[in-house]
C-alpha cells in the first residue's frame, strides 16, 4: 500500500477482525448461476481482504469459512466447498508467504476430509515462520461445541489433579478454547445483511463491535473493508462502564 492509501486508513485499527463471510449462494442466484459459482467468487474476496487486512496493520483475521451446521447442506455443495478449500490452501501458500501471513485454523478439524486436513497442515507449516497477519480459518467450527470441548478438557484436568476447581475463572476457561492463542475479536463483520451470530465465537465476542453490511461476500472488497474500519474507528467501547 502506498502512502496516500495509508493515509486513508483511520487511526484506530482493530487488532482482531472476525468475519462471517455470508451470501455466496444469493450472489450466484441473482446471476442465475449455481451456488458453487458464488463460493468460487467468494474465494477472490478472501484473497483481497487478507491482503487489505495485512496492509492495514490488523494482527489477527478470523474467517468463518465452514460451520458445524454447514455439514447439513447437500452433499454436492459440501464436497465442492471442500475441494475449493483444499485448492485455495494449496494455491495461496506463495502469496501468504509473500505477504508474511501466518495461517492457522480452528474448529473440529478432524471432521474435515483427509485430503483437506493434509493440505491444511501443509499450508500451516509452510507459513508458520511468518510474522505479519495471522489468518485463522474457522472450519467445521461451532461456538457451542467449542465451549463443550473446553468444559470436557477442564474436567479432565481436574480429575487428573492438575487443576483446582476453585481456580477456574474466565482466563482459565479462555485458555481451553480453540482460540487460546489469540485475543478476542474487536470487530465482527457480517456480510449479506443477516442479523445473527450463527454460532460463531460465542464466548469470545461478548464485547465485540458488530458491523453488518448488505453487500454479499463475493462483492465485499477493499472499499467495503475500509468502510468497516471507518465504522469501527467511530465506535466508543465502554465494556459496561460509563
Ligand atoms: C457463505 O455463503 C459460505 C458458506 C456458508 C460456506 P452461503 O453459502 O451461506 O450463501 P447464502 O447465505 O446461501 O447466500
Ligand atoms: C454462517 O453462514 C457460516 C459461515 C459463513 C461459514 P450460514 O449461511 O451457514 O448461516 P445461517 O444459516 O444464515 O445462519
Ligand atoms: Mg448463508
Amino acid at each position: 500500500m502506498d502512502e496516500t492509501e495509508k493515509s486513508d486508513l483511520p487511526e484506530v485499527i482493530p487488532t482482531h477482525i472476525a468475519i462471517i463471510m455470508d451470501g455466496n449462494g444469493r450472489w450466484a442466484k441473482q446471476r442465475g448461476l449455481p451456488r458453487v459459482e458464488g463460493h468460487r467468487q467468494g474465494a477472490e474476496s478472501v484473497r483481497e481482504i487478507v491482503r487489505c487486512a495485512g496492509e492495514a496493520g490488523v494482527s489477527f483475521l478470523t474467517l468463518y469459512a465452514f460451520s458445524v451446521e454447514n455439514w447439513k447442506r447437500p452433499k454436492a455443495e459440501v464436497s465442492t466447498l471442500m475441494r475449493l478449500l483444499a485448492r485455495f490452501l494449496r494455491d495461496e501458500i506463495a502469496e501468504l508467504n509473500d505477504n508474511n501471513v501466518r495461517l492457522q485454523a480452528i474448529g473440529r478439524l478432524t471432521d474435515l476430509p483427509d485430503f483437506v486436513q493434509k493440505q491444511l497442515h501443509e499450508s500451516i507449516l509452510a507459513t508458520s515462520r511468518n510474522t505479519g497477519l495471522t489468518l485463522i480459518l474457522a472450519l467445521s467450527y461451532g461456538g457451542r461445541v467449542e465451549i463443550i470441548e473446553a468444559v470436557q478438557s477442564i474436567i479432565r484436568e481436574v480429575q487428573l489433579g492438575h487443576l483446582d476447581p476453585a481456580q477456574i475463572d474466565e482466563r482459565v476457561f479462555s485458555a481451553h478454547l480453540y482460540t487460546r492463542y489469540y485475543p478476542d475479536p474487536d470487530l465482527l463483520i457480517r456480510t449479506s445483511g443477516e442479523l445473527r451470530l450463527s454460532n460463531f465465537l460465542l464466548w469470545q465476542q461478548s464485547y465485540t463491535e458488530i458491523h453488518v453490511t448488505r453487500t454479499l461476500w463475493p462483492d465485499f472488497r477493499k472499499r467495503e473493508f475500509q468502510a468497516a474500519l471507518n465504522d469501527y474507528a467511530n465506535r466508543e467501547r465502554r465494556y459496561g462502564a460509563v
